[in-house]
C-alpha cells in the first residue's frame, strides 16, 4: 500500500514533465510561419507542429539548453530547394533569442535583407550567403551590438557599405565578397574595434581610395581583390602590423612597393593586376612564413631580391611587370 502510493506520487510528479514540450510555443509558431513563408519546402518537412522543436528532430533548429530556457537560439536554413522565389521570411525577426542565424545556398531566395532583423538583439553570427538576396546591407545591423561576424558573401547585394557597422563593439570580421556593392570604403572602417581582424570585400564594384584611417587597423586578413579601387594601399602594410595575408589583386592600385614596411608574419601577398611600381622590398627575403606571392601584371622594376622563399615562386608570380628581372625571371642586363 505504502509503496504503491509512493509510486503514484512519483508518477504524478514525473509524468507531466516527461510529456511536457521544451519548445517555447511562440518560437514554434514563428518557425511554422517561416516554413509557410518559404512555401513549405521539403527540406523543412521535419518541422511538424505536433512535435517538439527542441528535441533535435527539427532540421536546422536548436534551443538554449545551457540556460534551460529552451528558446530557439540557432537557426540554420541551408540548401533549401524552394519551389519558387521567396523573400527572407519577415518572421525571422521574431525569434528574439537567436544567437546564430545562417541562410545559405538558397538560389530562389530573393528580395532584400529585412531591416527588422535588427530586432534580433542577441545575434552573434549572421550568415546570408549564396542566395539571390539583393538590395543594400541595412544600416540597422549596427543596432545589434552582440554581432561577432557578418558573412554576406555571394548574393546580389548592391548599394554602398553601411558606415555605421564600425560602431559594433564585438565585430571581428566582415565577409561581403561576390556581390555588387559600389561606392567607396567608408572612412569609419578605420575605426573598427581592436577585435576586428578580417575584412573581405573582394568581387564587388568598390571605387575610390583606401581611407587613411586604415592606419589604425591591424588586420590579419584583408581581401579587396577584384574591385576598382585606386591609389595608395601602403596604409595596409607596416612592420608593426600583425598581418598575415593581403590580397589586392585586380584593382587600380598605384603606389611604390619599395617603400612599404612588411610584417614578419606575412604569409600571403597577392598584388597581381594593378599599377604598382617601384622595386620589391629586400625585407621580403626574411619573411619565413611567406608561402604565396603574386605581383604579376604591375609596373615593378629592378632585381628580384635573392633569398628567402623568393626564388621558390613560379615565374608567373613575377611576369608582366615593367622591368622586373633576376631569378626566377631572366637575369638583369
Ligand atoms: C521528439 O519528439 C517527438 C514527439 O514530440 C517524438 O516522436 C520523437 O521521437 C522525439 N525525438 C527525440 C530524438 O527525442
Ligand atoms: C540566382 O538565380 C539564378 C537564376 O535563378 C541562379 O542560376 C543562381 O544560381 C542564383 N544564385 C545563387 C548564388 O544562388
Ligand atoms: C599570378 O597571376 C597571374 C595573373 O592573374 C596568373 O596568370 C598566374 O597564374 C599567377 N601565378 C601564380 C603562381 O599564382
Amino acid at each position: 500500500m505504502l509503496t504503491s502510493s509512493i509510486l503514484i506520487v512519483v508518477l504524478l510528479y514525473f509524468t507531466p514533465a516527461l510529456s511536457e514540450e521544451l519548445c517555447n510555443p511562440q518560437d514554434k509558431q514563428v518557425l511554422l510561419q517561416i516554413k509557410n513563408q518559404l512555401g513549405n519546402p521539403a527540406t523543412l518537412s521535419s518541422w511538424i507542429p505536433t512535435t517538439d522543436c527542441c528535441n533535435g528532430t527539427w532540421q536546422g533548429v536548436s534551443c538554449d539548453t545551457d540556460t534551460q530556457t529552451y528558446r530557439v537560439n540557432n537557426l540554420d536554413l541551408s540548401n533549401l530547394n524552394l519551389p519558387k522565389q521567396y523573400p527572407i521570411p519577415s518572421s525571422i525577426s521574431n525569434l528574439p533569442y537567436l544567437n546564430f542565424l545562417s541562410i545559405r545556398s538558397i538560389p530562389n531566395l530573393i528580395g532584400s535583407i529585412p531591416p527588422a532583423i535588427a530586432k534580433l538583439t542577441q545575434l552573434r553570427y549572421l550568415y546570408i550567403t549564396h542566395t539571390n538576396v539583393s538590395g543594400a546591407i541595412p544600416h540597422s545591423l549596427s543596432q545589434i551590438k552582440t554581432l561577432v561576424t557578418l558573412d554576406f558573401s555571394y548574393n546580389a547585394l548592391s548599394g554602398t557599405l553601411p558606415a555605421s557597422l564600425s560602431s559594433l563593439p564585438n565585430l571581428v570580421g566582415i565577409t561581403f565578397d561576390g556581390n555588387r556593392i559600389s561606392g567607396a570604403i567608408p572612412d569609419s572602417y578605420g575605426s573598427f574595434s581592436k577585435l576586428f581582424t578580417a575584412m573581405t570585400l573582394s568581387r564587388n564594384r568598390l571605387t575610390g581610395k583606401i581611407p587613411a584611417t586604415f592606419a589604425n587597423l591591424n588586420l590579419a586578413f584583408v581581401d579587396l581583390s577584384r574591385n576598382m579601387l585606386e591609389g595608395d594601399a601602403s596604409v595596409l602594410f607596416g612592420s608593426d602590423k600583425n598581418k598575415q595575408k593581403i590580397k589586392l589583386a585586380k584593382n587600380l592600385f598605384a603606389f611604390d612597393l619599395g617603400k612599404v614596411g612588411l610584417s614578419k608574419n606575412l604569409n600571403g601577398l597577392d598584388l597581381r593586376n594593378n599599377r604598382i611600381y617601384g622595386a620589391l622590398p629586400q625585407a621580403l627575403t626574411s619573411l619565413k612564413f611567406l608561402h604565396s606571392l603574386n605581383v604579376s601584371f604591375n609596373n615593378l622594376c629592378g632585381e628580384i631580391p635573392l633569398g628567402g622563399n623568393l626564388q621558390r615562386f613560379d615565374v608567373s608570380s613575377y611576369a608582366n611587370n615593367k622591368c622586373l628581372c633576376g631569378s626566377p625571371l631572366p637575369a638583369c642586363t
